[in-house]
Parts: C-alpha cells; structure tokens; sequence
C-alpha cells in the first residue's frame, strides 16, 4: 500500500511517456520540419479532451441506462454535460494554434503524414457514437471509411461501442417514461392543436389585411405558412410523425419529442426546469460540436484550398457533409418550430400546476 507523501509528480502524470511521445515524421526522414512538433502536440491535447469527454459521457449512460432513472442523479447529468461545454470550448479556440502552421510550413510534412487522418480518431468516433450516431446515419463515405481505414481491432472496439445503449437513445427513454405531459383527466394536447388552429388563423388573417402585399405575395406567403401548418399536424399525427422519422426527419421518438416540445412549453414551471437545463445542455453539445467541425472545415479550407485530405476523402467537401449529417440532437432545435407564444399557451389547470411546483404553498397559491 502507498504510503501518503511517496506520489512524485513526474510518475503521477507518467510524464515520461507523455513528452517523450513526440517523433516527428519529417526527422526520420532526415528533414526535420519545425512546424510537425506542433501539429503533433495539438492533435495529442485534442485527443485527451477526447478522452475527457468519452468518460463524462460514459458516466452520463450509466446513470441514464438506469431502468428507474433517480431524479436526483439528473443534477449529475447537468453537472457533467455543462463540463462537456467548457472543454468544446477549449476544442474550438484550440483551432486557431493549429492554424499558425502556415500551408506552405505544412507542405513540408503533409505528404509524410499519407494515409494518417484525424478521421482515424477512435476517440472522437468513440464520441459520435456514444452520443447516438449509428452507421445507418452516416454519409456513404463515412461508412466506407470505417471499413478500409481502420485497423480491425480499431472497427472492433467501435462496433462494441456501438452494442451500448447511447445517449439519444437513453434520453429519448427518459423523456418517454416521465411524467412530463402526461397528467389524469387532463388532454394537453387537444388543448394545444385548438390553439395552434387559432394561432394558424390569426398568422392567415395578418397576412391577408398587409396592404403592403400584392394578392399573388398573399397566396405565396399562405402557402408556406400551410407547410409549416403540416409540420404540425405530423406532430400530433403519430403515424404520420413515424413515417417521417423514418425518412430521417425526427430521431426522437413521438412520445419522446412531445415530452421535449412539452417542457419547452412549460418550463417556467419549476419541477420542469431540470429537465428543461438538460434538453438545453444536450442542445449545447450538439451545436458546440457542430461549430468544431465548421472550424475545422474553414481551417482545413485555408490549409489544403481544393486538395484531398491525407486520409484520401475530398477533404472539405466531405467535412461539408459530416457536419450536417453526424447531428444527434437536431431535433432539440427544431422544436423551435412547434413553439407558440406564451400567452397562447392552453394555462395548465391549478391541480397539474400543483404537481409541478415546488412544496411550499402561500395563500394565494391556486
Ligand atoms: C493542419 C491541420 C489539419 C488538416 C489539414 C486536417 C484535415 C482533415 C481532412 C482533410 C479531413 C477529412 C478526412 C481526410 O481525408 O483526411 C479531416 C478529418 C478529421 N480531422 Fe482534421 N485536419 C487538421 C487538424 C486536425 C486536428 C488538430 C484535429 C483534432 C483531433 C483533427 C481531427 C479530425 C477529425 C476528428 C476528422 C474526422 C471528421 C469527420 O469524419 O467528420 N484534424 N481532417
């Protein structure tokens, strides 16, 4: 057993393995390039936050992958996924050090680098995953990367993280067994549809008195205005919701989506705030994540212009399409489209209201 006090630093941080993991290509091959020490270095810092990251979502699962979730473990959740936010943060200005490799500096040990890619990160493919997305989402060169790029035991160890429940999945779970929207002898959503309709003819009404529209802009701006109005109506249409998540549209499922759109709704009623600061955590990542790679697109733009990536893709055209396409929690920001103004809103009834308040009731609590 250690005794207190015999921790050295140098061994805590195994230091020793850490700094001396830096060989640059370009002086094996007897030109050593200044400038590969910090493209190594960087993309080393990145992968620890990687790491970072993967363990936080790790323990993220296995609190959610509870069958009884505990309300108080969500705290924990919160906890974690806003740390998750700092360091994406820390990911996204970390771009502008790279970026002082200047792409002449690069060319001096790109071609060394072939067929070595950042797509080759099994952390950050770790990190896709665990998040929830599967191959089935993923562009077509995406996937046959995963085949031809990687080593076996590399597609192993993705595929078993693959078998786990992941974070959309287990969240979409949550969503769908709480409470949330779900009240007896209260139909939230009939009273909702009654005030989209009216929300729908008031939206028609304001566009058919603008004396500033011609007849032709009026029938235009109407006709749109009917798609959103058929957005709506696959939301309350289970069917018609499932048909469209098939085709990719939703990843929540409808239940899930309700109880999202649900506590977007209402969450200035106090027991849906936590569930309201996890959605929007969620969201967070999501959307941090997404602005990493447009960086890392604009970047690898200014770096490589219209050259292919080491790794063989069409380098930016491909990062173009990952960014839109390896989205998880898309859904939590197009709920923005269902939402309807406050004062719209059908008031819950005082005992529903009861149930999402706090204990405490003064006298003129209703
Ligand atoms: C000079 C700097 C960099 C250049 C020119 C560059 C270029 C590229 C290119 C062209 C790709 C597409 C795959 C390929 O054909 O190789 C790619 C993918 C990727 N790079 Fe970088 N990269 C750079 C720095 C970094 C850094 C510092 C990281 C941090 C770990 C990183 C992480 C990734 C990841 C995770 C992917 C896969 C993205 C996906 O599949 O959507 N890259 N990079």
């Amino acid at each position: 057993m250690p005794q207190p006090g015999s921790v050295y630093y140098r061994e805590y941080l195994r230091l020793d393995k850490i700094l001396e993991a830096q060989e640059l290509e370009s002086a094996k091959h007897g030109k050593p390039a200044h400038d590969e020490m910090l493209f190594i270095i960087t993309h080393q810092t990145y992968e620890l936050w990687f790491k970072q990251i993967v363990f936080e979502l790790e323990a993220i699962i296995d609190i959610l992958d509870d069958p009884v979730v505990q309300d108080k473990k969500i705290g924990r959740v919160l906890h974690m996924l806003a740390r998750i936010t700092k360091i994406q943060r820390i990911l996204i200005e970390q771009i502008e050090v790279i970026e002082t490799i200047t792409p002449l500096d690069f060319l001096e040990f790109r071609d060394l680098l072939v067929p070595a890619s950042g797509f080759q990160s099994i952390m950050f493919k770790q990190i896709e995953i665990l998040m929830g997305i599967r191959k089935e989402n993923r562009i077509a060169a995406d996937c046959e990367f995963f085949k031809t790029r990687l080593s076996f035991s590399d597609q192993a160890l993705l595929e078993e993280v693959e078998e786990r429940t992941n974070l959309l999945e287990l969240v979409d779970r949550w969503l769908t067994k709480g409470p949330f929207d779900r009240f007896e002898g209260f139909t939230f959503w009939k009273m909702y549809r009654d005030a989209v309709d009216k929300m729908f003819k008031s939206d028609e009404d304001i566009i058919r008195s603008n004396r500033t529209l011609t007849d032709r802009e009026k029938d235009s701006q109407v006709e749109e205005m009917l798609k959103t109005r058929d957005r709506f109506d696959s939301l309350l249409d289970k069917d018609k919701f499932e048909c469209r998540r098939a085709q990719g549209e939703f990843r929540l499922s409808h239940s899930g989506f309700l109880a999202a759109l649900f506590i977007h709704l209402y969450r200035d009623e106090p027991l849906l705030y936590t569930a309201f600061r996890l959605l929007t955590l969620l969201a967070d990542v999501d959307g941090l994540f997404t602005r990493w790679r447009q960086r890392h697109m604009v970047m690898v733009q200014r770096m490589l212009g219209t050259k292919i990536g080491t790794g063989g893709s069409s380098g930016q055209d491909y990062l173009s399409q990952t960014t839109n396409q390896n989205r998880v929690f898309l859904d939590l920001f197009n709920i923005s489209t269902f939402l309807i103004p406050r004062e719209d809103l059908p008031p819950l009834p005082a005992n529903v209201r009861r149930e999402l308040g706090f204990f405490f009731r003064g006298p003129d609590a209703s």
